[in-house]
């Protein structure tokens, strides 16, 4: 094996009878590489038709180190950069460092390199690259370091979960959480998991047109079985990067759960996808407490009058008190300018819920219903709705992606892969 390990000379073992039953597949990440010699843009080509890879979206570009600095000026980061590199061994930690410059966060990056140097290794390896690997080295090699990285027993979730829930019964949660996770899909190119939990009525089924047999009531049930392979089996594709767990939209049977019923699923599907969406119904019970508490981000879907302003308050106080280390709940305003409608001011509003309020999205009678009853999109059936802008800064955000204004503010830009550097 030609990449070097060294801290306690462990090995990159070859899981061989794990893939067999699928428990080592690598998760529905996105991997970008750039490299500078055509051999070795081959061999990165042939790791995608490994087993493992099969959920993995990769795809393979020129110029090495600086065309991924070029590319990554002006576009979002996928879930893992590789890099191959013919730089003098002393020239490389700096050009990482601009590299990482225009990396989001939670990118993990791998160097393929031509010198075989123990010290370089530990270097980049201490300034947070996950793994150095020396080129000639086999595609089998590249699939086990990325096997290691993302499906390893222990190994972080990779999935960030993201919850909205509308302050008024009808505000536009659904609407809102549906889009952004379209968003997310298109413009980071993002695979993306909707969780309709609102078991009655839910709409992400319709919102999608689809109608599966199976969705998330079956999820719920199985809980002693339920693992990777049956949620892959429960959810279904609704477009390219969205996969969708629907609700069973039944009145024959009840649904009251457990304040952790929901733990579980939410586990599973952060392990293989990298952004998860939770459609919350607006409802108040231990269950949507308890998911609320532990998730990544919270969004609050608000319409811009007194009762919305109310519960909007109630529950970004709530929230703020459920998880006072986490991330503060954010507000997003829906349905802005109903004709003739008595509206409270934008500021005014988040000014009193005491939330960071992400952005507005007027309200378009035409285009959300036309789109609702043809179980669209906003973007399909009106790209250029200013709407859809909205709805991609709020997955920007909510994914820890680089927005306009994060960049301005450079205190808050984490550098990532260079992170662990003293
Ligand atoms: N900005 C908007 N302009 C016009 N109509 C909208 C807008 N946003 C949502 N709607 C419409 O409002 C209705 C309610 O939206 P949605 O189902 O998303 O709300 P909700 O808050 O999730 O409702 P529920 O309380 O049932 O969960 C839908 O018909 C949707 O198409
Ligand atoms: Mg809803």
């Amino acid at each position: 094996m030609s990449f070097l390990k060294i801290d306690g000379g462990k090995q990159a073992e070859e899981p061989a009878i794990e893939v067999a039953n699928g428990a080592r597949l690598i998760p529905r990440i996105t991997i970008q590489a750039f490299c500078e010699h055509s051999q070795t843009a081959q061999l990165v080509e042939a790791a995608v038709h490994d087993r493992r890879m099969s959920k993995v979206a990769l795809t393979t570009h020129n110029g090495g180190l600086e065309g991924a600095i070029e590319t990554y000026k002006a576009n979002p980061t996928p879930n893992l950069i590789i890099v191959e590199t013919t730089l003098p061994t002393e020239d490389i930690p700096r050009a990482l460092e601009r590299l990482a410059e225009v990396c989001d966060a939670a990118t993990r990056l791998i160097v393929l390199g031509h010198v075989n140097d123990v010290v370089l290794y530990r270097e980049l390896i201490r300034s947070g690259v996950s793994e150095y690997i020396v080129l000639p080295t086999s595609a089998q090699a590249i699939v086990s370091v990325i096997t290691e990285l993302f499906a390893a027993e222990g190994a972080a979730p990779i999935g960030r979960t993201i919850g909205f829930i509308s302050a008024k019964g009808g505000a536009g949660g659904s609407t809102v959480s549906h889009n952004v996770a379209w968003a997310i899909s298109q413009s980071l190119r993002q695979d993306v998991l909707i969780l309709d939990l609102d078991f009655a009525f839910g709409t992400a089924g319709l919102n999608f047109n689809q109608d599966p047999p199976h969705g998330i009531a079956d999820a719920v049930g199985a809980s002693q079985k339920m693992d990777q392979t049956l949620l892959d089996r429960l959810s279904s594709k609704a477009a390219n990067h969205v996969s969708l767990l629907t609700a069973p939209v039944v009145l024959d049977k009840t649904f009251d759960f457990e304040e952790r019923d929901f733990e579980q699923i939410i586990e599973l599907s952060q392990k293989s996808t990298p952004v998860v969406i939770l459609d919350i119904p607006h409802i108040w019970s231990a269950w949507v407490r308890h998911t609320i508490a532990t998730i990544d981000e919270v969004i609050i879907v608000a319409e811009p009058d007194l009762a919305n302003l109310r519960n909007a308050k109630n529950l970004a106080d709530t929230i703020k008190a459920l998880r006072p280390t986490e991330a503060e709940p954010l507000l997003v305003l829906n349905k802005v300018g109903v004709p003739r409608r008595p509206e409270i001011p934008a500021n005014e509003f988040a000014t009193s819920v005491e939330c960071k309020l992400l952005g507005q999205v007027g309200f378009d009678a035409q285009t959300f219903g036309t789109a609702a009853n043809n179980g669209q999109m906003i973007a399909e059936v009106a790209a250029s709705n200013r709407a859809n802008d909205m709805f991609r800064l709020i997955g920007m955000h909510v994914t820890g992606r680089n927005t306009p204004e994060r960049v301005a503010s450079k205190s808050s830009l984490k550098i990532p892969f260079l992170k662990k550097r003293a």
